[in-house]
């Protein structure tokens, strides 16, 4: 029989006062708010019994201001390696237990380590943030481990996906590591996220406001565009980073999983054909387009509160994991404005991190006319969409379905900006801009000196819209690869994701690109 090393019960009580945080009381604490414990949270994400922990004996060190008595194992973060979906990731989780998960250079250390062991492996980083932010009593310690975490957030951006999930607050410069990551999870009622306090905005403007209007999780989904996905829970955030890393590589040199459907990828959609109304003027839903088009129906929408009129997502076509970028022509009726113009040019540039090609689908009557739009710089916002798409290298396919009228042609994966297959519905209409602003400029003095200026106007019209308000004499010229029936959409994108799966180009050596901002 063996007899055991004493030692070893030492271990078990320590690792035990590991795995208690800041003690039971906080503990209860946490769950009388409606929270998990950072340690409930990974069990809830990762694979089960695949989390091992790094560095848990790191305890907090002696605060400048000799305030904090305590030690405390951990030091208010969880952080090693799992697995979701059989794929590593690395982790590290906040413990608000241990003084309230703020962050100390000790606890920046540890963060530190998993974002260089994920980066050093290729595999995602998760982190999941519940935090009081940069430990007072720390002073400027605490300052530097968040450079420290901002540095490798940028450094790492591109190279492996990052996911911030938010649990709790996040308040201050803290909120910076979140917004330098891929995607933001928020769980409505739960977390919040602001730069400064309702305390400090009262004291400084006098403006009145409480976390949740200031900053929870549906401004940032509705208002801000800083939230990606909103979840009702922390169950369904956490199953929410499971399902959208479904669509990513580990790393920026991996390929998407490829992951065979049961969906025929030979279905003609019948429904399509009949999708787009007669009359121009009229919306219809792209949303449903989308749906009909893609694997079994599933589309993982991104920002769907913000930018309405412009849709980004994630889907599976054909078991081709793709990023679908579209208009909503039922929303705003489709226009490109400042803010769909981030939208579109963010996803964009994050699908092209990860190897995921991009499908487009274009129904815009262009870039908002307005003095707010001008004056809050839509040159330089909608400058991004077009930077993101020339520059994006991965598989591009592009399906215009109605207007791609002027600025929006052009910005939206047109071909000359690189798209390697341009598709356009026989509802397709492509011109500089629409038949009554154009008549109304080119045959400006043939109206006025016209006897009936309102018929001749109206026979212009239609002259305009005969001959430009399809998509024929855009494929005459080569600038569409094909008109195809709204059915045939579906199997038409799985043949070109196909075809460009080894899709290879170089480009100029540089430093870096100059994005304008
Ligand atoms: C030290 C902190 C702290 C902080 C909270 N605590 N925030 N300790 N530094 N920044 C401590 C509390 O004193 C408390 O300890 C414990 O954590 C739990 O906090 P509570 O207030 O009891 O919890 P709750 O009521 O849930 O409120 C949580 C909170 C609130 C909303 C986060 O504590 C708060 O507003 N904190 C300050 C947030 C903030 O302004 N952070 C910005 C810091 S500056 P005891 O022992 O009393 O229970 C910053 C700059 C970073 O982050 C710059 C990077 C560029």
């Amino acid at each position: 029989m063996t007899i055991e090393d004493p030692r070893i019960e030492t271990l078990r009580q320590l690792r035990e006062q590991v795995r208690l945080g800041g003690g039971l009381d906080r503990i209860h604490q946490q769950h009388a708010k409606g929270k998990l414990t950072a340690r409930e949270r990974l069990d809830l994400l990762l694979d089960e019994g695949t989390f091992n922990e790094l560095e848990p004996f790191i305890t907090n060190q002696a605060d400048e201001m000799g305030l904090i008595k305590d030690e405390f194992f951990g030091d208010g973060v969880v952080t090693g390696y799992g697995q979701i979906n059989g794929r590593t990731v690395y982790v590290y989780a906040q413990d608000f237990t241990v003084l309230g998960g703020t962050l100390s250079s000790m606890q920046s250390r540890k963060i530190c380590r998993v974002m260089d062991l994920a980066a050093r492996n290729g595999v995602p980083i998760v982190g999941l943030i519940d935090s009081g932010g940069a430990r007072i009593q720390e002073g400027v310690k605490s300052l530097g481990g968040y450079a420290e975490i901002f540095r490798r957030n940028a450094q790492y951006s591109g190279v492996i996906p990052q996911i911030s999930v938010m649990l709790g607050p996040c308040a201050g410069g803290a909120a910076y590591s979140p917004a330098l990551t891929d995607l933001i999870i928020m769980v409505e009622k739960k977390s919040f996220m602001f730069l400064t306090g309702p305390e400090v905005i009262r004291a400084v403007t006098g403006e009145n406001v409480d976390a949740e209007s200031l900053g929870g999780a549906e401004i940032h989904m509705a208002i801000t565009g800083t939230s990606h996905l909103n979840a009702k829970s922390e169950e369904e955030a956490l199953a929410l980073v499971r399902y959208v890393l479904s669509y990513f590589p580990s790393n920026n040199v991996e390929n998407p999983p490829f992951i065979p459907s049961s969906d025929d990828p030979r279905r003609m959609e019948e429904e399509l054909n009949g999708i787009v109304p007669l009359d121009p003027t009229l919306p219809y839903d792209m949303h449903k387009v989308i749906k009909l088009v893609v694997d079994n129906q599933e589309f993982l929408e991104i920002q769907s509160g913000w930018a309405r009129n412009a849709i980004v997502g994630f889907a599976r076509i054909g078991g081709f994991s793709v990023g679908v970028v579209a208009q909503e022509p039922s929303e705003l009726a489709g226009v490109i404005d400042i803010d769909a113009s981030d939208k579109i040019a963010r996803f964009v540039r994050l699908c092209d991190c990860f190897n995921i090609p991009i499908i487009t689908f274009v129904d815009s009557p262009g870039f908002l006319p307005g003095i707010d739009q001008e004056h809050g710089g839509i040159i330089r916002h909608g400058a991004k969409v077009l930077y993101a798409y020339s520059e994006a290298t991965v598989p591009k396919i592009t399906i215009i379905t109605r207007k791609a009228y002027g600025g929006a042609y052009i910005v939206m994966s047109s071909k000359y900006l690189g798209t390697d297959v341009t598709y356009a519905w026989p509802s397709a209409e492509i011109a500089v801009m629409g038949a009554e602003g154009a008549v109304n400029i080119i045959f400006r003095k043939k109206i006025e000196s016209s006897p009936h200026p309102d018929e001749e106007r109206q026979i212009l019209i239609d002259q305009y819209r005969s001959q430009f308000n399809n998509p024929y004499h855009a494929a005459k010229s080569g600038y569409v690869d094909d008109i195809i029936e709204p059915r045939e959409t579906r199997l038409k994108i799985i043949a070109s994701l196909g075809a460009l799966r080894d899709k290879f180009t170089a480009s100029p050596p540089r430093k870096h690109g100059n994005i304008p901002m």
